[in-house]
């Protein structure tokens, strides 16, 4: 499977404290752009689209591409804060495109809540989890965990199952921020939940929560995590790439994007074994803020591959 991740609109009802979306101009995708990236995607084994934002509903047609992928023959899913959950409901008609949708939620108290989050989401976020399970629709609850409240992992576990969650996704804040964990919290947070979760949830671990002695982040070697933002731009994964824009995205250069995420992927590799030849680890490593801090060195590789 391949996909992209389609950030459809940077328009937001919340503002939470951790979110990479920053202070950016409010803007929906283009949807006369998107519509040839569509045509040609297909030619290149893309069959999952994944809606993201912002928040997705508030893009002002959203409705408009979503019948769009539909039309194209791709499968689709998306993630939300939930709020207007409820604003999602005409998605069921594509019951069989609708493969996904995350809810991100990241505690599993209103306290917790809010330390990241607008308070007033708290209680959607768990309705929203409900309304899609409920409705048969694979539902992953993305938690991303911070000192606020990776103690309430239990809590947050316990209640998923209940609302009837299929998988849970956990995660780390990529970037700066005062409530980010330290390596050593983040590992023995993973160790606990994988003990915790087992036999009981399907637990994902993005990896931004990763700081064990294996490189695990092959996003953009897989190709299967490029996103690409309402100003046309690609990125290789979360926060690198910016490699092409949406306007030369047809059919001729959607597999140079390809290439170019695979050969910036293995340009971090390599420079992370440069780094850490004997897998000994700084104290605050982690993979999204190793590659956030050497991209502009690997992209001055893939230029020189380029060329
Ligand atoms: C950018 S949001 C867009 C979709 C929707 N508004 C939401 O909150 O789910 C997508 C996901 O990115 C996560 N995210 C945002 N900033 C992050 C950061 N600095 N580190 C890790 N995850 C982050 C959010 O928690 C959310 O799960
Ligand atoms: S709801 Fe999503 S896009 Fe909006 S500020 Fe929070 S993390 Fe960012």
């Amino acid at each position: 499977m391949f996909s992209v991740v389609l950030e459809l609109t940077t328009k937001c009802n919340f503002n939470c404290s951790h979110c990479v979306r920053g202070k950016r101009v409010n803007k929906d995708a283009d949807i006369n752009a998107l519509d040839l990236f569509y045509s040609s995607g297909c030619n290149y084994g893309l069959d999952f689209i994944s809606l993201s934002g912002g928040e997705p509903i508030l893009c002002s047609n959203f409705y408009d591409q979503v019948g769009l992928i539909v039309d194209h023959g791709y499968d689709f899913g998306f993630v939300t804060n939930g709020y207007c959950y409820e604003e999602y409901e005409d998605l069921f008609k594509y019951k069989r495109q609708f493969k996904e949708v995350i809810v991100s939620s990241d505690g599993a108290t209103v306290e917790t809540y809010k330390q990241m989050r607008d308070e007033k989401g708290f209680d959607n976020s768990w309705k929203a989890l409900k309304f899609f399970s409920s409705r048969r629709i694979p539902t992953k609850l993305r938690t991303i965990l911070s000192t606020s409240n990776y103690r309430e992992y239990e809590e947050i576990i316990d209640k998923a199952i209940e609302y009837g969650v299929h998988e849970i996704a956990f995660g780390s804040i990529i970037g700066e921020s005062s409530l980010r964990l330290s390596a050593k919290q983040r590992l023995d947070c993973w160790m606990e939940i994988e003990n915790y979760a087992k036999n009981r949830i399907r637990v994902q671990y993005l990896s931004c929560l990763g700081n064990v002695p294996i490189f695990r982040c092959l996003a953009a070697l897989n190709s299967n995590s490029i996103r690409i933002s309402p100003e046309g731009k690609c990125y290789s994964c979360c926060d690198m790439g910016e490699e092409a824009g949406l306007v030369g995205l047809v059919s001729d250069t959607f597999p140079i994007i390809r290439m170019r995420s695979v050969l910036l992927n293995s340009s971090i590799m390599s420079l992370y074994t440069k780094y850490f030849p004997s897998r000994n680890f700084v104290d605050d490593y982690d993979t999204c803020n190793f590659c956030i801090r050497n991209y502009p060195e690997a992209k001055k590789n893939i230029q020189a591959v380029l060329q």
